[in-house]
């Protein structure tokens, strides 16, 4: 983005008082953002209808149009404008119900570090793509698809009198979807969390069963209205894929580093990997025929096919969706470009490297026949980052893990 344009950053609040709090604790941002205030979701909407804006932060509770329905109506009609919640805490009930609508929560009060951040990261994350269909696909996005399979194991989980909130938190971590719509609520400021979480036996410790189940019926209500046939690849066949690279992606990691959080982290990469492929397989039909096709007739990798077809690929699609939902920086770098981790300013080994070469040995293993699933593994990346060595030994866990895996059925 040219760096000369200030982003546009809409408040509304039906609260005076927080209006001109937030314009004193925003003052020193006038050079880097261009900033407007709304007293109500009418007048909000009407703002933008004439000025164009790039982020909403909206209070949730307000007379007439409330915040939910104000970003309901943003996310139909722009959708590529980023929609914050900035919200009381007493309104967790409210912000459940909006969990579609919005990118990111606030708890009130907000310091101007964390508003600053998030609004920020938002927008340096969205800058990421250029691509604006993408972009307009990716902000409409309220759910991702999810595995029905999983889902029903885990109200089972729930009913049973024995279910402890690691074995809840084992079985979401499975689901793409749930995982990501979880991680999401819990790493939002609103929620206060003094640290990243990384993982979601830690999130269900932290949330509680009721919060869980409420999200797990949400994911499943937008579960429920997703076309996934339509995906051109069998979406288990993916699910496979992404579960097999996570334990992979932990097991790499642990032979160079035990920091716990970055081996969690690389597993939930490594699970979220390849959430752009199925945003991309049932939204972008055509397009993906097209990259499909590509893949199919000339000799190109699946990640330049899907960069012919639609200017970007399911790379960085999944990665800037994490992104806006707030998932640690590492996960969402992993992610995004775990086809060309060359791209990545970061040279040293991270879950990036772990998720690049899991994803890789799995794939081939594998020999899917969704073919976008496969990716060469960049030698030239290593090599730069000093690790090219460890190579033999990485594919060798590999194997022994995917051995393990298949014993086991
Ligand atoms: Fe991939
Ligand atoms: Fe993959």
């Amino acid at each position: 983005m040219d760096k000369n344009i200030k982003n546009h950053i809409l408040f509304v609040d039906d609260e005076r008082d927080v209006l001109d709090g937030l314009k004193r604790m925003l003052r020193d941002m006038r050079k880097e953002w261009e900033m407007s205030f709304a007293g109500s979701g009418e007048e909000a909407l009407e703002f933008l209808a004439n000025t164009p804006c790039d982020v909403v932060v909206s209070d949730m509770r307000m007379p007439g149009m409330d915040g939910s329905q104000l970003l309901s109506e943003v996310l139909k009609s722009y959708p590529n404008i980023v929609r914050i919640v900035l919200s009381g805490q007493s309104d967790k009930e409210m912000i459940l119900k909006s969990i579609g609508a919005a990118h990111q929560y606030l708890a009130k009060p907000c310091d101007t570090e964390t508003l600053k951040a998030v609004v920020e990261q938002a927008c340096a994350l969205r800058d990421l793509l250029a691509d604006d269909s993408i972009q307009g696909v990716v902000s409409q996005l309220a759910s991702l698809p999810s595995l029905p399979t999983l889902y029903f194991e885990l109200i089972e989980a729930l009913r049973s009198p024995d279910s402890s909130m690691n074995k809840i938190g084992k079985i979401i971590s499975k689901d793409v979807s749930m995982s990501a719509k979880i991680l999401q609520l819990v790493n939002s400021a609103f929620f206060g969390m003094p640290q990243h979480v990384s993982s979601t036996s830690q999130a269900a410790n932290l949330l509680g069963l009721d919060i869980i189940k409420t999200l797990v019926l949400s994911t499943h209500i937008f579960s429920h209205y997703k076309g996934s046939s339509k995906a051109g690849f069998p979406i288990s066949d993916l699910w496979d894929h992404s579960a097999r690279t996570a334990i992979c992606a932990k097991e790499i990691y642990k032979t160079v580093n035990h920091d716990a959080k970055a081996i969690d982290e690389a597993f939930m990469a490594g699970m979220l990997h390849d959430v752009g492929l199925l945003i991309i397989g049932t939204n972008l039909n055509e397009k993906y025929e097209q990259a499909l096709n590509l893949l199919r007739n000339e000799e190109i990798t699946s990640y330049d096919a899907e960069k012919k077809a639609f200017g970007s690929s399911h790379a960085e699609v999944g990665g800037y969706l994490l992104g806006l939902w707030g998932l640690p920086q590492r996960i969402v770098e992993a992610v995004f470009f775990h086809h060309n981790p060359s791209k990545s300013s970061d040279k040293t080994f991270t879950p990036l490297t772990a998720v690049h070469i899991a994803s890789a040995v799995e794939a081939n293993v594998r020999q899917s026949e969704s073919l976008t699933i496969s990716c060469p593994i960049n030698e030239q990346y290593l090599e730069h980052i000093g690790m090219l060595g460890h190579l033999p030994k990485w594919m060798e866990v590999c194997q022994k893990v995917l051995e393990r895996q298949e014993e086991n059925g």
